[in-house]
């Protein structure tokens, strides 16, 4: 089976920083998680190149946006791999193939009868590349997410009927209540909806970076419409040679954070319409991450205010594997919430040093100790073995909603369990007591076995310490199935651990 997911595709008037790295790690979680179950994934991210954000940017450095453009999609594309997102394809919207696409079906969208030339007036925001509705105007004319002044635009444009489609996307809300996740996005998007559409532009004649409009080269589309269609015009060229639209479309999973979901849950569904072109499954609309600024007020974390963490940083700290649990742990996906070195530094002591960290080295040593460093050959206990039942199941229904934090909060409790385990037995007493030679053998076989499925769980969140820690217990299977406790068997030695939660430098 196919399995597509997509992050945003991220502007590149600026370098990334944990917000686009937060996206981006969530949907390689479910990407990950989705080839453990054998699915055939393709997994798409990229950049947003065109429109005012990028010109405006490019203006103010002196640099032509096609420069700006190369630089700032190159950060982005290294730092996918830093992160250990494991992205099948880095779509640029400069790319030969998208421009293409993107004239030849919105040409389809022109023919179909859907635009008409019209004037547009009120407030747009550069930044956002948003034409502001009522509702959305912050005080005074401001954009309520980057608190500048809204710019005051008339000018003629190119229009998308969107107004035609209320009904068809009313439909579609009706009858598919998990299309916009989670539920209180659904609504937000579904009284958008119900609020009234107006048509949007789908051009603009005053910006010249972007694609040309095929009917009226004057003007170049609108850079949302170039950039949503992104998802779309990816797969027809991505694997040089073999269009896979057939193969992958629709996409089960759009991840975007919430700043972005008109345009996604309700623009992009139809502008498919209008294209003939099939919906996606669902989209999944997360929080933002907030920190602190100057003053000591929470903000989204964003460039232009300067209260971001960088990435880079975080990760030559403590590592890769850290930071990727930490965005889940911290901040309920999904939800907004704040991050901030304290309590970067206090879970990844508390929670990843010393639960697993240290749970992983005390049962590897006392393996090695006691049992020659093979785990015992016999039967796990029956009890732990009930509290792990159904694990795999319910961390795989969770991550079909996208569901990230929840999934792993549920692995986490059996970290919790393993370690209650250990004190429950204190398999160092057992040790002392020749009575208890086979109470020792059953506890270090389970305590074994419990480890390494919850590592297979894991390793979507991890990928580069569960890996380590698989291979030290000698069994590498990374699939779903694998991670039912009990599927691993005793007998086998066990390797070397290196310290997978050191002290950070
Ligand atoms: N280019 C558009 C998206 C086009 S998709 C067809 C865009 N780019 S962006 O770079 O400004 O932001 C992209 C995404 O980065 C956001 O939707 C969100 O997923 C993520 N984030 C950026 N800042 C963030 C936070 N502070 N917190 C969480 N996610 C954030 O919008």
């Amino acid at each position: 089976m196919a399995f597509y997911i997509t992050t945003p595709i991220y502007y590149v008037n600026a370098a990334p920083h944990l917000g686009h790295a937060y996206t981006a790690i969530a949907a390689d979680v479910m990407a990950r998680h989705q080839r453990q179950r054998g699915e055939d994934v393709f997994f798409l991210t990229g950049t947003d190149e065109h429109g005012e954000p990028v010109a405006l940017a490019a203006e103010r450095e002196g640099v032509s946006p096609q420069e700006l453009a190369d630089r700032n999609a190159e950060r982005f594309r290294a730092l996918m791999p830093q992160l250990d997102v494991s992205n099948d394809y880095f779509i640029r919207t400069t790319d030969e193939g998208h421009k293409v696409r993107v004239q030849e079906i919105l040409q389809r969208v022109h023919d179909n009868g859907h635009v008409y030339k019209g004037m547009y007036e009120g407030w747009y925001c550069p930044r956002c590349a948003d034409f502001k509705t009522d509702a959305e105007i912050g005080p005074d004319n401001t954009c309520p997410i980057h608190r500048i002044p809204l710019d005051r635009e008339r000018e003629e444009n190119w229009f998308f009927r969107l107004s035609t489609f209320q009904e068809q996307l009313e439909q579609l809300y009706d009858g598919q209540s998990d299309f916009v996740l989670p539920k209180v996005r659904f609504n937000e998007a579904r009284s958008f909806i119900a609020g009234g559409l107006q048509d949007v532009s789908l051009s603009r004649a005053k910006l010249n970076w972007g694609v040309p409009v095929p009917w009226d080269p004057e003007h170049v589309f609108y850079v949302w419409f170039d950039a949503l269609l992104n998802y779309y015009t990816a797969l027809s060229f991505a694997h040089d040679g073999t269009d896979e639209t057939d193969k992958f479309w629709p996409a089960d999973f759009h991840v975007i954070g919430k700043d972005i979901l008109k345009f996604h849950a309700v623009f992009w569904p139809a502008m498919l319409l209008a294209a003939d072109i099939p919906l996606p499954e669902h989209l999944f609309i997360h929080g933002f991450l907030l920190m602190k600024d100057a003053s000591g007020e929470e903000h989204k974390m964003s460039k232009s205010l300067g209260n971001v963490l960088d990435p880079f940083e975080v990760m030559d700290q403590f590592g890769t594997d850290a930071l990727r649990y930490y965005c889940f742990r911290e901040v309920s996906f999904g939800l907004d919430g704040s991050v901030s070195t304290t309590t970067f530094g206090e879970r990844y002591t508390s929670e990843l040093a010393n639960e697993y960290g240290n749970l992983a080295s005390r049962t590897l040593n006392m393996i090695g100790r006691y049992c020659d460093g093979k785990v015992p050959d016999v039967a796990v206990e029956p009890q732990l073995a009930a509290d792990f039942d159904g694990l795999p199941a319910e961390v795989a229904a969770l991550l079909d909603r996208a569901e990230i934090t929840q999934a792993l909060d549920r692995i986490w409790a059996r970290v919790r369990r393993l370690n209650r385990y250990v004190e429950e037995k204190a398999p160092w007493k057992l040790a002392k007591d020749p009575d208890a030679a086979a109470e020792l053998q059953t506890t270090l076989r389970s305590l074994a076995e419990g480890l390494r499925a919850l590592t297979v769980l894991l390793s979507p969140y991890m990928p580069e310490s569960t890996g380590k820690l698989l291979a030290a217990l000698g069994d590498e299977r990374l699939e779903l199935s694998a991670a039912e406790f009990g599927d691993g068997s005793g007998g086998g030695s066990i390797g070397e651990l290196p310290p997978l939660f050191p002290k950070p430098q």
